[in-house]
C-alpha cells in the first residue's frame, strides 16, 4: 500500500477514534461488546504471558474474523496464512495492520468493535513476537526430538483436533455404547480422560498415536498431526 493512502487512512481512523471517545463519555460500558462477560476476561490461565496464535485465534480471529477471513489476500484461517498476508510484524503492533485495524475500530468489518482485553490481547501476541506455539521448558526428556518449531497445518486447539482427527479418525471406534478401551474421544470430556494436560509424554492418547499404535488398523497419523496433538496438550490440553 502507498504510505500516502495510508496516511490519509490513518487521518480518518484517529477523527472515528475521537467521536467514539466522546460516545463513551455518555455510554457506560463503553467498548464491551453484548454477549461477552463482564470481566472480559480473555486468558483462561490467567496468565499475562505466553501468548500464542492458538489462543488468539480460538477467541477473536475464528469467531470475529474468518467469516470474512478465509481466502486470499487476507486468509486468517492458518499461522501460516495469516503471516503471509503481511499484516503482522512480530514484536511490533504498531507496524501491523492486525493490530491497528481492530485498535482503530475499523474491524471487524461492520461487527461491534473488540473489547479493549481482545485489541490488547492482539497487541500482547505481537508485542511476544507473534508466536505459533509457545514450547514450554520441560524438566523430563522428550522422547520425540521431532522439530516443534516447525510450523504444523493445523491448529493446536481441541476444536480444530477433535474435527480433523478425533471424529474422524477415531470416534468409529471410540464412540458410542461400548467405545473400544472404554474410551469414548467424541467429546472433549472423554478426551481428557486420556490425557495428561501439560504432558504429552504421559499421555495415553498422545501414546497410542506416536507410537503408530493408534488408529487401529489405520493409516497413521502425519508429523503434522502429531505435532499439533503434542502442541496442544503441552500447552495444557484446554478445551479451545
Ligand atoms: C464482514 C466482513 C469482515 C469481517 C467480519 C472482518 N473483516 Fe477485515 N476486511 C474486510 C474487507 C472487505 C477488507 C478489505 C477492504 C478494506 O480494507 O475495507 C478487510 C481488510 C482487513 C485488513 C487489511 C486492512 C487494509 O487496510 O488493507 C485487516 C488487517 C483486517 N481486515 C483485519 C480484520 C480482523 C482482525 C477482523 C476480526 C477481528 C476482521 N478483519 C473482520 C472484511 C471483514
Ligand atoms: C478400528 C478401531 C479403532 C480405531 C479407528 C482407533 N482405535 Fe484406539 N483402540 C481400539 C481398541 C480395540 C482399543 C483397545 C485395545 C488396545 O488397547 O489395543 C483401543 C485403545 C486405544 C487407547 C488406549 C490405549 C492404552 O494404552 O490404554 C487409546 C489412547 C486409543 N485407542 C487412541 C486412539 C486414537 C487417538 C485413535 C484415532 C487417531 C484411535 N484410537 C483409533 C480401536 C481403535
Amino acid at each position: 500500500m502507498a504510505p500516502k493512502s495510508y496516511l490519509a487512512k490513518a487521518a480518518l481512523k484517529v477523527s472515528g477514534l475521537i467521536l467514539l471517545g466522546a460516545f463513551c463519555l455518555v455510554v457506560e460500558n463503553c467498548g464491551k461488546p453484548p454477549g461477552l462477560p463482564a470481566s472480559g476476561v480473555v486468558n483462561a490461565t490467567g496468565s499475562p504471558s505466553a501468548m500464542t496464535f492458538g489462543q488468539v485465534s480460538a477467541q477473536i480471529i475464528r469467531p470475529k474474523c474468518l467469516k470474512c477471513h478465509s481466502y486470499a489476500p487476507y486468509d486468517f484461517s492458518s499461522y501460516d496464512s495469516m503471516m503471509a498476508a503481511g499484516v503482522v510484524t512480530a514484536g511490533d503492533p504498531q507496524d501491523s495492520m492486525l493490530y491497528t485495524e481492530v485498535a482503530t475500530a475499523d474491524m471487524p468489518k461492520g461487527g461491534p468493535p473488540l473489547s479493549p482485553d481482545e485489541v490488547q490481547m492482539i497487541s500482547q501476541w505481537i508485542t511476544d513476537g507473534a508466536k505459533e506455539s509457545v514450547v514450554e521448558e520441560q524438566p523430563s526428556p522428550s522422547p520425540s526430538p521431532s522439530p516443534t518449531t516447525q510450523a504444523p497445518s493445523l491448529e493446536p486447539t481441541y476444536t480444530a483436533l477433535s474435527t480433523q482427527i478425533f471424529l474422524p479418525k477415531c470416534v468409529v471406534c471410540h464412540g458410542g455404547a461400548d467405545p473400544a478401551g472404554g474410551y469414548d474421544f467424541s467429546t472433549y470430556d472423554g478426551v481428557s480422560h486420556a490425557i495428561t494436560a501439560g504432558n504429552a509424554s504421559k499421555s495415553k492418547l498422545y501414546k497410542a498415536v506416536s507410537s503408530g499404535k493408534m488408529p487401529m488398523d489405520g493409516t497413521p497419523l502425519s508429523a503434522d498431526e502429531l505435532s499439533a496433538i503434542q502442541t496442544w496438550i503441552t500447552n495444557g490440553a484446554q478445551n479451545n
